[in-house]
């Protein structure tokens, strides 16, 4: 498989659900909901249901996983999240992307997100560097923390988390110039590798979450890691990545003090 010309024809299929997305965009939506402050809405099943069938169409020998409808869980398979940031589309917040990855078993090879309404698009596959249209993504090694603008996710879907995260939001907060917390993990990944963020941490995510921005960052030149440094896979419980100087200095202040099992 060529993860070159088939990551160029993912752009595409991504390209296309956002435009899928920014038709439902501002109406009225029919939600429901699916798990501890969790929903879906006609938008995310649109999203899914139009990703499938163009990777279907386009990779026939290629299993499908997409968050909404489930699908394949092992070997080479793609791994969707057709709208990453839900709630803020359901609440009239514009930042939201779509996410694929191709994975091999935890491991992501390629990975495209979409931001529909800033119409930007980031995509690597593994060996190849990461891209957006106009340019490769090459990150530098970044800035002090006190220099540097961070983004972070709340572990808002388990409680258990809560106050191991608190831990070291106090710490990075106490130290970096800036934190945003935006609501969309593949969002904040994908600004990781634009080089708007100089790193991002988030407890709890889900493979679909990070697949595809975990292989772009990585391209572009971050680091990737669990919080505790370890090696990162689709199934780490946290992820932490950035540019090689916040990054150290936040990997000395998460570790050995957070523990998230
Ligand atoms: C969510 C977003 C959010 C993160 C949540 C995810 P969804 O994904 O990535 O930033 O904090 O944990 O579940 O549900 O909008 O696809
Ligand atoms: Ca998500
Ligand atoms: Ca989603």
């Amino acid at each position: 498989m060529n993860l070159k010309s088939l990551v160029e024809e993912v752009v595409h299929v991504a390209e296309g659900a956002g435009k899928i997305l920014l038709n439902y965009f501002g109406k009225t939506l029919h939600v429901e909901r699916k798990g501890l402050r969790d929903i879906v809405t006609d938008a995310d099943l649109a999203s899914e249901e139009y990703i499938k069938g163009e990777l279907q169409r386009r990779f026939p020998d290629v299993p499908f996983f997409g968050e909404e409808t489930g699908g394949e869980e092992r070997g080479i398979r793609w791994v969707v999240d057709p709208l990453d940031g839900t709630k803020n589309f359901a609440w009239g917040l514009d930042i939201f992307a779509v996410s694929i990855a191709l994975v091999r078993d935890d491991h992501p090879l390629a990975g495209v997100i979409h931001v529909p309404t800033k119409n930007i698009t980031v995509w690597a596959y593994e060996g190849g560097g990461a891209y957006t249209k106009d340019r490769k993504l090459v990150l530098d090694g970044g800035r002090p923390l006190s220099e540097s603008f961070i983004a972070t996710g709340f572990p808002h879907g388990n409680p258990e988390l809560v106050d191991p995260y608190i831990v070291g939001l106090r710490r990075v907060l106490k130290r970096a110039m800036a934190i945003r917390r935006l609501g969309s993990a593949a969002y904040d990944l994908a600004m990781v590798a634009y080089g708007m963020f100089d790193a991002f941490w988030e407890f709890g995510l889900a493979p679909w979450d990070t697949a595809a921005g975990a292989v772009i960052v990585r391209e572009a030149g971050a680091v990737l890691s669990g919080i505790d440094g370890s090696p990162w896979n689709i199934n780490s419980p946290t992820i932490f990545t950035g540019k090689r100087v916040p990054y150290g200095e936040m990997l000395k202040i998460f570790r050995g003090e957070i523990r998230v099992d």
